[in-house]
């Protein structure tokens, strides 16, 4: 996550604080450990078809690769060395550009002639996942059209485990299976459009704050340490990413904290272990950028490519050292470039690929094609337009992923009113334009998507009051506003007169290396943003039919107005993107049916049971436990907490009727553990000299630039760093019982039951519904209930409709600390059916099992919780 050039002389700052800071001088022993999985897993594409004719070219072609080309494809050019946000070296000997990696989840960042797509909170709130695939086919599209090739999304790290979270607006929700499901909906969207998706932030970056050294008030020496069970990694953290690997995901971004004291990008048991031998990875890992902390260890643990410094690279020369001194295996240097052109080639990218034509540090169409350095003057942005009818899809995105939460009186949908008045800013322009402030980090205007590297510019924004002014005047409405959220005696007057009253609210939260207002990325609070509250009570103090629109990153407790007999209506309007005004009015019009919430809504900020570290626990690595497998509504569902709008809750504009619930056991055969090795590695002798790798004779270096070369035959002998021993070991190592093919052991995919539900339209409109499927497993230590499907249907008024669901064996399976293996329990499972996570008309039990007598090896004899916890 490259910081802006506004934001870089702030880090400085703020670096300068840590060296001065930091009070600890002796490493303090934490309870948490990583445990060493060793040796990093081949790819081959052995096994996994999908990738099988990719491997075979790339194999061929990194055959053909000397080391130095192979390290400058793993290698990062170093900052603004070239026009993309990361830059890697190329290989021009064989005609292969270096390859350009772009920002954004929901855009091209920097772009010029680009859309603004809605964040992932609001794809998210759909529960569409054809949309979510259209969402990533469009964003590919764009990406491709300005010659990049790895999109930096989707995210579904952070999960939101903290509603503050500074980033839970670029994932999915704050459930691991609906996330997982948006994340692989996006992956194979914007890989079938040819680039190459980047699935991260891998994984258990579930906070700004302390993510990065030098980035805080307070100083610390090394990262957040984000500590998390086994099980807990696998149910919850992990299992997006299990979806989007299955999904064939090309590459995975590693984080900026650490997991049990080890950095993402040097965490073993992570990359090596989970990721390329239990999940079957075959891409690439890249690291966040600067979360690099190591050379040969980041090597060994897995990491692959690498992009941020500037002239001072753990890789670059170095690798290209640590591979002749041996540090590094040259096989694991063959599979790093040989996961890359895989990745490469699986999306096509040897095909058509389009020359960079963006640019990330200049607006300018002519500049340096070297930024850092001043050089290479010429065209840099070609300012190609790739938009092309991609509004038509934000507008639907957004206005399908808008929540209505409350609805009394026939407030909404609105019929030609005679009277509107709209207030807040958040109804309007930012005055210094949708772009005015760098990298989205103000809450000015219409919020329509969070800040940091998670962004892109508007090609334009249609605010809420010019898209309902245009509305007004075609049906003839007078309307009238006051949009200066401290003008309350002017609302007042103005609310008065109106029939509606609109009002707009907003939150605003982005990535840590910027703050804005006190807020260091991560929210400080769950609280309204520019006296949002006040707006409200003003207005609805004078205005009977007082509708409430939020647009926010996540939840805002609601408590202090919600209940207001004024209030009529309250919309979650999310993170829209460029079409926000025109989604809202298609909304509130009722031209478009509604989203349902991707997280709770709870009354205290404190009823969600977590806490964001806010302030460091040590400074010298600060310990955030992330809990167990209770996040977000599985909280609120164990702990028995009443929540003002529980996940998956939002209204219809028509009514629905469920009936009839069928649970089919299917004749699936039994799950077999798997067992052989991952891939040996063809060991090879390095056979080049010294002389090779030095620069080639006249060769003009572009400065700061990092290279896979050394200036002098005396550089080359360094000495390396020594990893572990077992991770010299060419035989590969067991394949994990829970392994085997792509997101895991296959029999994991194996349909275990089909559940069919009958659901009508009772209303007089034709309607969409999202219709969701929680299942109970049933033990104690079990989370009350876990989402487990979902579908989003349309049905006409008075008409019904079948929806088939199917469960997997990793559905109703839990995670397995002492066989390190997914297994069903054999407690009794029910399957639930209905409109939110607690409004489940539809019961029925799973045949085959029994009431629990307690799973948990830890805790005999413990009760299982039947179905009583919970009916
Ligand atoms: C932590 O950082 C401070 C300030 O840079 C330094 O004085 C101290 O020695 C560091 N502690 C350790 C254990 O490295
Ligand atoms: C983290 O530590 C816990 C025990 O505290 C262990 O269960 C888990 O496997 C570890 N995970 C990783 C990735 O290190
Ligand atoms: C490494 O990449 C850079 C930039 O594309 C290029 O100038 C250089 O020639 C490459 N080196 C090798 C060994 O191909
Ligand atoms: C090699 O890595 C070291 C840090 O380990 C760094 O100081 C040095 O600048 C790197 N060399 C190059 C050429 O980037
Ligand atoms: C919460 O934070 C916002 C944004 O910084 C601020 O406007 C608001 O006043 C804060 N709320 C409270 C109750 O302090
Ligand atoms: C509701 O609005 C009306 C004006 O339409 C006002 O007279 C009344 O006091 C308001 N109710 C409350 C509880 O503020
Ligand atoms: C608001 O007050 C007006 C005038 O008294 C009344 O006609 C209308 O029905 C009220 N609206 C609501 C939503 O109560
Ligand atoms: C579920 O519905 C599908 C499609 O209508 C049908 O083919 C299947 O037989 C049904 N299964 C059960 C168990 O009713
Ligand atoms: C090569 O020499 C330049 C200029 O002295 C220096 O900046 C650079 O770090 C050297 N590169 C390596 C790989 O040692
Ligand atoms: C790898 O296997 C070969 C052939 O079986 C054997 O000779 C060698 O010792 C093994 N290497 C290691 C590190 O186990």
């Amino acid at each position: 996550m490259p910081p802006s050039k506004v934001s870089v002389l702030g880090n400085a700052i703020l670096f300068l604080s840590a060296l001065t800071g930091a009070q600890e001088s002796e490493i303090p022993t934490f309870e948490h450990h990583s445990p060493p999985a060793y040796p990093p897993p081949i790819g081959t594409g052995d096994g996994f078809p999908e990738w099988s004719e990719a491997y075979s070219k790339a194999q061929a072609v990194v055959a053909q690769m000397t080391i130095a080309e192979k390290v400058n494809l793993t290698s990062g050019v170093g900052w603004e060395g070239e026009q993309c946000v990361g830059n890697t070296g190329g290989v021009p000997r064989l005609g292969i550009r270096g390859l350009c990696l772009q920002d954004s989840p929901l855009g091209i960042r920097f772009g010029q002639y680009s859309s603004a797509f809605p964040a992932g909170v609001t794809i998210a709130a759909t529960w569409d996942d054809d949309l979510a695939y259209a969402r990533g086919f469009a964003m590919g599209v764009e990406h491709r059209g300005k010659g990049v090739d790895v999109q930096l999304g989707p995210v579904s790290g952070p999960l939101g485990l903290f509603p503050e979270g500074g980033r839970n607006w670029e994932g999915g929700g704050s459930d691991p299976y609906l996330s997982g499901i948006g994340l692989a909906s996006a992956v194979r969207g914007i890989q079938d459009a040819g680039v190459i998706a980047c699935a991260k932030h891998f994984i258990a970056n579930e906070q700004e704050h302390y993510r990065q050294r030098g980035e805080n008030a307070i100083a610390i020496n090394e990262s957040i340490s984000s500590n998390v069970d086994d099980r807990t990694m696998h149910e919850v953290y992990a299992w997006p990413f299990a979806d989007a690997v299955k999904a064939g995901v090309g590459s995975i971004m590693c984080s900026y904290n650490q997991i049990n004291n080890s950095y993402g990008c040097q965490n073993s048991e992570l990359m090596n272990g989970i990721l390329k031998n239990e999940l079957g990875f075959q891409g690439f890992v890249v690291s966040d950028w600067q979360a690099q902390h190591g050379g040969v260890a980041t090597a060994l643990a897995g990491l692959g490519d690498q992009n941020f410094y500037s002239a001072n690279s753990y890789w670059a020369s170095n690798l290209t050292g640590a591979v002749i001194n041996g540090s590094v295996p040259i096989w694991r240097l063959d599979d790093m470039a040989t996961r890359i052109m895989a990745s490469f080639y699986k999306v096509g990218l040897d095909k058509d690929r389009v020359e960079v034509n963006l640019d990330s540090w200049s607006t300018d169409v002519y500049g340096y094609r070297h930024y850092f350095a001043q050089e290479g003057y010429g065209l840099i942005n070609g300012n190609v337009d790739v938009r092309g009818n991609h509004a038509t899809l934000i507008r639907e995105i957004a206005a399908k992923g808008t929540v209505i939460l409350k609805n009394v009186a026939n407030a909404l949908p609105l019929q030609k009113p005679r009277q509107i008045a709209v207030f807040g800013s958040d109804a309007t322009d930012n005055p210094r334009g949708p772009n005015g402030c760098p990298d989205r980090a103000c809450a000015d205007g219409t919020v329509a998507m969070g800040w940091g590297s998670g962004t892109a510019n508007f090609p334009y924004l249609i605010s809420p009051l010019s898209a309902l002014q245009n509305k007004a005047i075609a049906d003839n409405t007078v309307i009238q506003w006051v949009v200066d959220d401290y003008a309350t005696g002017h609302m007042k007057q103005t609310a008065t007169q109106a029939t509606v009253c609109l009002v707009f609210v907003k939150a605003q939260a982005g990535e840590g290396f910027v703050g804005v207002d006190g807020n260091q990325g991560d929210r400080k609070n769950l609280t309204l943003w520019s006296n949002g509250e006040e707006v409200i009570s003003t207005v609805a103090a004078n205005c009977n039919n007082t509708i409430v629109t939020i647009h926010s990153p996540g939840p805002v407790t609601l408590e202090e107005w919600i209940e207001h007999p004024n209030v009529t209506a309250v919309v979650y309007a999310g993170l829209p993107g460029q079409e926000s005004g025109n989604s809202i009015v298609d909304v509130l019009y009722g031209l478009v049916e509604p989203g349902r919430l991707p997280f709770t809504i709870a009354k205290n900020a404190k009823d969600y049971g977590v806490s964001l570290m806010y302030e460091p626990d040590n400074t010298y690595a600060p310990q955030q436990d992330l809990g167990g497998l209770l996040i977000d509504h599985r909280y609120f569902d164990k702990h028995n907490i009443e929540p003002r709008f529980e996940f998956g809750f939002g209204l219809s504009y028509t009514t629905w009727k469920y009936h009839k619930i069928v649970v089919r056991k299917t004749n699936a055969g039994p799950y077999v553990p798997s067992s052989g090795r991952t891939p040996a590695a063809k060991t090879t002798k390095v056979t080049e000299s010294a002389e090779s790798l030095l620069f080639p004779a006249g060769f003009t270096k572009v400065r700061f630039y990092n290279y896979p070369w050394f200036n002098s035959t005396s550089d080359v002998k360094r000495d390396g760093e020594n990893g572990p021993s077992d991770a010299y070991d060419p035989n590969g190592t067991a394949t994990r019982p829970a392994g085997g093919a792509p997101g895991g052991n296959p029999g994991l995919y194996d349909i275990l039951y089909e559940v069919n539900v009958t659901l009508s339209n009772t209303g007089k409109r034709n309607g969409e519904e999202v219709v969701q499927l929680y299942i109970s497993q049933g033990e104690s230590d079990d989370p009350v209930r876990v989402l487990r499907g979902f579908r989003r249907v349309s049905v006409n008024a008075g008409k019904s409709t079948t929806i088939t669901f199917t469960l997997t064996r990793r559905d109703i399976s839990r995670w397995d600390t002492t066989t390190q293996n997914w297994v069903v329990s054999p407690a009794e499972k029910m399957v639930f059916v209905g409109r939110s996570s607690r409004d489940l008309p539809l019961v029925a039990k799973l045949n085959g099992g029994k009431k629990s007598i307690g799973y948990s090896k830890n805790k005999p004899g413990r009760q299982g919780h039947g179905m009583k916890t919970f009916m």
